[in-house]
């Protein structure tokens, strides 16, 4: 492994194509490599134990295929696994988090909404930032179940997603909330639509951009950003059947894309259920 090698990004799902693209838009000359782990979609309602041990296997498989560093582009597997992927790996590892301190620092009202996964939401790692950044305002909590599996179908505009924000969202407005939180990057693909409902009076923080600048720090501070000055290359496994993902992945990188399946020893029961540590 050295400063040519890819850089590895996992998710659930096509959720973390969203950082995938911010990614790219940073660092032109890296290669990545993105695993949805579709079989296992959505990591939300699973149990903290479960995220872990995919999160690990997928580890195993980006380092395996020489990663210099992982980005776990899904809020809920940051919350159940990054402690152990950081002791596990000696790579580099990135993870994301609901940007509590940036929407706290704008709200001119005082409220602030996260919007997350239920598994985000009860995670001890949510209830530390809670305690360390959310002091001076409200914040409002709101776990979005259903709106993953929309982004999922690559149905980012239709009657029922539109309807699912706007349950979610309203109420938040109503209670003051001026600043909602992306918690999961599944709804930066929803951003456009959350925020034609929201109005333009409410902020929208996505933590996107902070992922790529924490990354190049990273990066830079490993003496592993890519020398190389051509273009890089994108390359994509899931764990579910390619002929169903492939199509998403596609419409959400705006490119059509190989996507290959994640060979089976890092699909097995064995790995979901084995214990980590
Ligand atoms: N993109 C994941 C996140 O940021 C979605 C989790 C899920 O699959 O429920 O939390």
């Amino acid at each position: 492994m050295n400063a040519s090698s890819p850089i590895g990004i996992f998710d659930s799902g096509v959720g973390g194509l969203s950082v995938l693209l911010e990614i790219r838009r940073s660092f032109a000359s890296e290669d990545l490599l993105y695993v949805a782990d579709s079989a296992c979609v959505p990591y939300g309602d699973k149990s903290p134990q479960f995220v872990e041990a995919r999160s690990v296997a997928i580890a195993e498989f980006l380092v395996d295929r020489n990663a210099k560093a992982i980005v776990v582009a899904c809020n809920t597997a940051t919350g159940a696994a990054i402690t152990t992927l950081r002791s596990r790996f000696s790579v580099p590892i990135v993870g994301v988090e609901p940007a509590i301190k940036p929407a706290a620092e704008k709200t001119a009202s005082g409220v602030i909404a996260v919007l997350a996964t239920s598994g985000t939401l009860s995670s001890d790692k949510f209830a530390k930032l809670l305690a360390r950044f959310g002091g001076d305002v409200d914040i409002l909590i709101q776990p979005c179940a259903g709106l993953v599996e929309q982004v999922e179908t690559g149905e980012l505009h239709g009657e029922k997603v539109r309807a699912l924000i706007a349950k979610y969202v309203l109420p938040l407005l109503e209670r003051g909330a001026d600043t909602i939180i992306l918690g999961c990057t599944h709804y930066s693909f929803l951003a456009p639509l959350i925020r034609e409902i929201a109005g333009p009076g409410v902020s929208i923080v996505d933590p996107n951009a902070a992922i790529a600048h924490e990354l190049r720090r990273r990066l830079e501070s490993n003496g592993l950003l890519s020398p190389d000055l051509r273009s890089g290359t994108e390359r994509f496994w899931t764990s579910g059947a390619p002929d169903d993902v492939k199509p998403v992945i596609s419409q959400l990188w705006n490119a059509d894309v190989e996507v290959r399946r994640l060979p089976k020893r890092y699909c097995s029961q064995d790995i979901l259920f084995r214990a980590p540590g």
